[in-house]
């Protein structure tokens, strides 16, 4: 049989389908772009394009990869966040669309504000989509990004380069909750995304998040509240009288972390479009 574009979409989507893969069409096709180095879309005008030997095997090892679960991301080597690119892989936390909200009031506050920031310090950088962003949106800033992951920091200075904000960005491999001597500074906008998931429920979430994102990226201790709690504390020694701080939550511990924070700090909390409480704007 000859493999052209479209029979072998045609019998990937099936394939993936019996393996329980919800989104089994769009898969089939965007790994199909990826070997074929083309858009996806352009597959549409190649339906009859036979597929070589060496395409397909390349093809096969990913779709049984992702028939494991795989998530499309790491097999696609980047996912999209903010309009942008970022390469990702194993060992980094793949970009969620949510974290967009948390750019979205960070970039609408200091709209209506006189001063832009000059410093910003982002706490659990991953593969750097929250420092990158910002750095492109205010080109006077410096940054300092930390983490704990050597693997997320490779991709973060990979994506730094790849957007040409890379002297900009300080990236520090380092614990949060250990010596801050190399990282803390009064910084105008301390911005994070940090792990909040309760340690018990790491083991209900979805087979490709459990079973391939780092843990340590996820895990947010008992109660999903470790980050927050050690923020609270130490917060005073990183921010001035009219610095914005930004932390993305999760629905179920927002109002927690509202209270944690609300004795020292003006507290708003940001709803999705769905309704969820996805981020956490404090003002002195
Ligand atoms: C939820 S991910 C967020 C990544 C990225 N900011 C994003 O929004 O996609 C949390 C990040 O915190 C990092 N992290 C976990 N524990 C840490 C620690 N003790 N100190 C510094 N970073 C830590 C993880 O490696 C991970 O990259």
């Amino acid at each position: 049989m000859t493999w052209t574009v479209l029979n072998l979409i045609t019998e990937t989507e099936g394939y993936l389908k019996k393996k329980g893969i919800s989104s089994a069409r769009l898969d089939a096709e965007i790994l199909l772009a990826k070997v074929l180095n083309v858009e996806r879309l352009q597959l549409y005008l190649q339906f009859d394009r036979p597929i070589q030997k060496n395409e397909l095997d390349t093809y096969r090892s990913l779709i049984v990869r992702r028939s494991q679960n795989e998530p499309i991301a790491y097999l696609r080597g980047a996912k999209e966040f903010w309009s942008r690119q970022f390469q990702v892989g194993s060992g980094v936390l793949i970009p969620r669309p949510e974290t967009e909200l948390l750019v979205e009031h960070v970039l609408k506050f200091f709209t209506s504000s006189p001063k832009k920031p000059t410093s910003i310090l982002d706490v659990g950088c991953g593969s750097g989509i929250l420092a990158i962003i910002l750095a492109c949106e205010f080109p006077e800033a410096q940054l300092v990004a930390i983490d704990i992951s050597e693997e997320a920091l490779y991709y973060a200075r990979l994506n730094a380069e790849a957007h040409g904000v890379q002297d900009q960005i300080r990236f520090i491999k380092t614990d949060f909750f250990q010596d801050m001597t190399s990282w803390a500074q009064n910084y105008d906008l301390v911005v994070s995304n940090p792990p909040y998931i309760p340690s018990n429920q790491i083991q209900n979430l979805m087979p490709d998040v459990k079973n391939f994102e780092p843990a340590l990226a996820l895990d947010g201790g008992e109660d999903g509240l470790n980050f927050y709690k050690y923020f609270v504390s130490i917060l005073p020694h990183l921010t001035k009288e009219h610095s914005l701080v930004a932390l993305e939550v999760d629905g179920g511990i927002g109002e927690k972390v509202c209270e944690m924070f609300c004795s020292q700090w003006k507290v708003e909390l940001v709803k999705d479009y769905g309704g969820q409480k996805r981020v956490m704007l404090a003002k002195k």
